[in-house]
């Protein structure tokens, strides 16, 4: 029998709290009466995001004649869409990046961030509203391995590794070692943290667009492709080629001509180019 999102929980154990700022950031961006100083007040709570954000609003992509020194400079320089971005990537990235931080870790917080930029690319470009929830799905997509990381650090790392030297199947591999794999990890994850139904599917079906309910099918097609890209342009472990499947479902999903996708990829890949000194911030 299937093992239940419930069950696995009980089997992993306590699962990570999710970060207080990130809980915050992620009600206030769910409201569109949400305001600048609603997002200073919470940034303000947590000096290293503090820093965070001021280096990133001094970071060349945002091309400023003059130094941003104080918060509330950065939060007007960067606007409040930017400014969520930079703050769920801060606390993401505290997710990704936790204990002893090995090359695995690393290249999956690289993974993360890259699919996030590409998934707010792809929802901007497709006309697809909540870009934003674009973005954060392309974020916590992978969280399961995160998690799987932190579980079973013995056994996860050389598995990862042997995904990418063998070009082997990640989520077959999973299935063998742990009878459950990271997109149902990241499922029980999402749903103990109370993440929108939106966010959920696209961390259970980023591999398996198809499979996420109706409501939440462009979103989750939307992450499927950019994590495909993401290993395109070597951001994170393995083939690119094993996601052909889930990418396909993807280009139904979205009702992509032939020929289209190839054009949109470029229009992404040149949008995560120009995010590139965002991204390397973090
Ligand atoms: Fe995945
Ligand atoms: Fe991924």
């Amino acid at each position: 029998m299937p093992i239940t999102p419930h069950e696995l929980i009980a089997n992993l154990g306590d699962l990570p709290p999710v970060p207080r700022v990130a809980a915050e950031v992620l009600r206030l961006s769910a409201d569109p009466q949400a305001t600048a100083g609603d997002f200073h007040r919470i940034i303000a709570l947590d000096p290293a995001l503090a820093g965070q954000v001021l280096r990133v609003s001094n970071s060349t992509a945002f091309g400023l004649m003059r130094e941003v020194t104080t918060l509330t400079q950065a939060i007007t320089t960067l606007g409040v869409s930017a400014l969520k971005s930079v703050v769920l990537a801060s606390s993401a990235r505290t997710l990704y990046l936790r204990g002893t931080v090995g090359p695995e870790e690393r290249l999956l917080w690289e993974h993360a961030l890259v699919t996030a930029v590409a998934s707010r690319a792809f929802a901007e470009r497709l006309g697809l509203p909540h870009t934003e929830e674009a973005f954060v799905g392309g974020l916590l997509h992978d969280l399961g391995k995160s998690v799987l990381g932190v579980k079973f650090p013995e056994r996860y790392g050389p598995l990862l590794r042997a995904v990418d030297e063998q070009n082997g199947a990640c989520l077959e591999r999973e299935q063998e070692a742990f009878g459950f794999d990271h997109a149902m990890v990241g499922e029980a994850l999402a749903g103990q943290w109370s993440l929108a139904p939106g966010l959920q599917a696209a961390v259970r079906w980023h591999h398996e667009p198809l499979r996420a309910g109706l409501a939440h099918r462009k979103l989750t097609a939307v992450v499927a492709l950019a994590n495909q890209l993401a290993l395109e342009v070597r951001a994170g472990l393995g083939d690119p080629l094993r996601l052909e499947a889930a990418s396909r479902q993807a280009v139904d999903i979205l009702h992509l001509a032939p020929g289209v996708l190839a054009r949109l990829k470029t229009d992404v890949r040149a949008a995560v180019e120009r995010d590139q000194a965002m991204i390397a911030e973090f």
